[in-house]
């Protein structure tokens, strides 16, 4: 049967997506399903775990489906805050948006209280992603001239996490040149568009405009985060703090949380890497499709490591291990007897140099965790552990370091130094991953018969 002018296919940001190939064969006058094809919601493999998604609201009938789409973002894991413009709220309520998200919901740009709490700005940056569902024509056409008239508008130019638009109109809305002119500008500028769906629409008409049902964005906005950088490639992680006991109920270990090697590892996997984390013990749940070795000492560390590195592509050591452990441990609890004690302690293999050493050594990237001139200490230990690249941070500062959510990194390889703002450790997390996958593939172009006997 040939393509059926009624029921348009979906459109899909990729033009090698198995949808537009169907509407390419269709154009070319092939035979092609009628129905328009679905991405269908598979809760197993959809996660947003920790995503920090910003959900716009516009003006459009579709706003009724907004408090589902919430519900289905938060049952992926992830944490939803909501923006609504003026339209929006004349088709569902803020309270209801406020109740399904859990957040206060904002809709005013110059609103005293709200800035008081969390600002524009800081909701701008606080984003993962921004979805905007539905996004309406007007709302599009505002986005594509780089407007900042509402709340929406101005996170939308304010926000550099990726953004995505789910438009929802008229079916002649949608068609109109001016519409998909405004839909090119989006695309040019890296803004996804989600649907539209194709059938019998609000007014009554038939076509395509119609918003994607709230499973279908949640897929989508699942996959923003997958980049497909390291695909194929095996990623070694290490995360977290050693603990060297001293005696059954003591030891010694340091301030390190593990979040930032955990979020490293979330950021390889997404980038399509096969990833094992090997962990030193933290409070963290281990990332989902990531293999997660959990170990307790330096050594175990050394040794886990020491049994994966032979296939790894790429080598990231983010934990903080103690540089020395106890030469003896008691076996049973110390006790205070004398008012001074001398615990001898010896130093513990360095993990990071034996993976630099190793023969075929993996792409090399090492943490420096400084309190003082960064980059010439990230400098000296490049060179030191023969490292490609150190991603270093200042620690003892407020909000970043150790136990913060937030890191500022440079990142230091033989070129010189990167500098990266202040983020939340998920986003410098990515983008440590995308500099190391630039990195990777300049060093190991495609033809390296590294790469093929280790996949
Ligand atoms: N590292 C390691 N094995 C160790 C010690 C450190 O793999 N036994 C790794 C860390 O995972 C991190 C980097 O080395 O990637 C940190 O370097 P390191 O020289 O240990 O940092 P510091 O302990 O701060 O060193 P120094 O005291 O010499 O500054």
């Amino acid at each position: 049967m040939r393509l059926n002018p009624a029921k348009p296919f979906l459109r899909y940001p990729s033009p090698s997506h198995p949808a537009n190939r169907t509407r390419e064969l269709a154009s070319e006058g092939h035979y092609v399903f009628a129905e328009p094809l679905q991405v269908h919601f598979n809760p197993i493999m959809v996660s947003l775990t920790n995503k920090r998604i910003l959900l716009g609201v516009t003006g459009s009938i579709a706003a009724y489906k907004s408090a589902e789409t919430v519900r289905r973002l938060r049952e992926a894991g992830a944490e939803v805050r909501v923006v609504m413009t003026r339209a929006a709220t004349e088709f569902i309520t803020a309270l209801t948006m406020q109740a399904v998200s859990g957040h206060p919901v904002r809709q005013h740009l110059l609103d005293e209280q709200a800035e008081s709490g969390m600002g524009h700005i800081e909701l701008a940056r606080w984003a993962d992603a921004v979805l905007v569902a539905p996004a309406s024509a007007n709302f599009m056409a505002k986005v594509a001239q780089g407007r900042a008239d509402d709340l929406l508008s101005t996170l939308c130019l304010a926000s550099g996490a990726p953004l995505a638009v789910a438009p929802a109109m008229n079916r002649q809305m949608w068609d109109n040149p001016l519409t998909q002119s405004n839909v090119a500008t989006l695309q040019k500028n890296g803004v996804r568009i989600f649907g539209p769906d194709s059938g019998t629409q609000a007014c009554g008409e038939t076509g395509a405009g119609r918003m994607i049902e709230p499973n279908d964005l949640v897929t989508m906005t699942a996959a923003m985060f997958e980049t497909g950088e390291l695909v194929g490639l095996n990623v070694l992680v290490t995360a977290g703090p050693t603990w060297e006991p001293i005696d059954p109920v003591r030891m010694i270990t340091n301030r390190s949380s593990g979040k930032m090697g955990y979020a490293v590892a979330t950021a390889a996997m997404e980038a399509g890497a096969r990833v094992t984390l090997v962990s030193g013990p933290t409070a963290l749940a281990s990332p989902e499709r990531v293999e997660c070795i959990r170990v307790t000492t330096a050594r175990e560390m050394f040794d886990a490591v020491q049994a994966r590195v032979a296939t790894a592509h790429v080598f990231v050591g983010a934990a903080a291990v103690a540089d020395y452990r106890p030469a003896q441990t008691a076996v049973d609890k110390i006790k205070k007897t004398a008012d001074t004690l001398d615990l001898v302690l010896i130093r513990n293999p360095d993990i990071l140099a034996s993976v630099s050493a190793h023969t075929p050594a993996p792409f090399v990237v090492g943490f420096a965790a400084e309190t003082g001139d960064l980059e010439r200490n990230a400098v000296a230990k490049l060179r030191a552990k023969r490292v490609d690249l150190i991603a270093a941070n200042l620690v003892g500062q407020p909000g970043s370091g150790f136990e913060a959510d937030d890191n500022h990194l440079i990142l230091v390889d033989a070129a010189g130094t990167v500098e990266l703002p202040l983020l939340s450790k998920a986003k410098a997390a990515r983008e440590l991953i995308h500099h190391i996958a630039v990195r990777y593939h300049a060093k190991n172009p495609a033809e390296n018969p590294r790469l093929a006997h280790r996949q």
